[in-house]
């Protein structure tokens, strides 16, 4: 079950609290001061008021995955996904009117980043995997399935996102346990569409669709 599944409505995107710690636009030098000083107080915990209705109290995300889990990410991952959402370069719609915001400028996105960074990852019950029939179809029975699984993960993913799919130590290879199968699949075919850039010599959207089911089935195996 999602952690968090009931329907919310997503704030206004003004960040009105960021607005007002980072005012700036202050007459006198010593309100300019002043906003200096609130500017520096300005926590991740803070920012994060802007994330919690999509990515759920500790960034456990939700609604099937709909929204991603973020929780204990790496740093560097988190802080590069947030900039390529402010520069459009990977395009979400329900995150692009938060990160055009002026004020989420790199010391921003770097405080949240962080934050979120320093949650633990949530216990999901993703395990075991569903496929759907169109994906069981292609192969010759749910053994096949989970052989090609397991063999598409080895050949092609093991390499970069590591045997266990837990990332890489640096944050340059993101963890792909504990993270919804919806939202996995939606990436595979974000990048295979070009809607978001592969690293040049990835091939994480080189999967056709029964084998991307496959192979997600098989990383919810990993991550079990
Ligand atoms: C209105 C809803 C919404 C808000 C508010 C929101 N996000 Fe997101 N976020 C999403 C969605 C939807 C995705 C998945 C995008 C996709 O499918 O590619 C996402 C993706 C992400 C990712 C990428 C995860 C990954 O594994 O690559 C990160 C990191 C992230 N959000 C962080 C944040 C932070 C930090 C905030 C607050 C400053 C925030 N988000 C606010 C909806 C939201
Ligand atoms: C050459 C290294 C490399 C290989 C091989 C590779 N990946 Fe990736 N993958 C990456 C990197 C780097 C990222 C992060 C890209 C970014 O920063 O936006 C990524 C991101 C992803 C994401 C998005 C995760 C998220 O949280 O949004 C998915 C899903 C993914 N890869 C699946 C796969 C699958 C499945 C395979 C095998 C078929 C694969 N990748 C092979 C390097 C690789």
């Amino acid at each position: 079950m999602p952690a968090r599944h009931r329907r919310r409505r997503p704030r206004p995107m003004l960040p009105a609290l960021l607005l007002c710690a980072l005012a700036t636009s202050a007459p006198s030098p010593a309100a300019e001061d002043a906003a200096d000083d609130a500017a520096a107080e300005v926590t991740g915990e803070q920012i994060y008021a802007y994330c919690v209705d999509c990515h759920g109290k500790r960034g456990e995300g939700g609604d099937g995955g709909t929204y991603p889990r973020i929780a204990g990410l790496p740093q560097p991952y988190i802080d590069r996904q947030l900039h390529a959402f402010k520069s459009q370069a990977r395009r979400t719609k329900p995150m692009v009117p938060i990160f055009q915001h002026h004020r989420f400028d790199a010391e921003i996105i770097d405080l949240v980043a962080g934050h979120v960074a320093g949650f633990s990852p949530p216990r999901l019950s993703l395990w075991p995997y569903e496929p759907s029939a169109a994906a069981l179809e292609a192969f010759a029975d749910k053994a096949a399935f989970e052989a090609a699984g397991a063999e598409l993960y080895a050949d092609a993913c093991a390499g970069c996102h590591g045997a266990d799919a837990s990332g890489d130590d640096a944050g340059k290879v993101p963890p792909l346990i504990v993270q919804y199968p919806a939202y996995l699949k939606k990436q595979i075919g974000d990048f295979a569409r070009g809607e978001r850039k592969m690293p040049a010599d990835a091939r994480c959207g080189e999967v056709p669709p029964a084998q991307a089911e496959a192979v997600i089935s098989h990383i919810v195996e990993l991550g079990k």
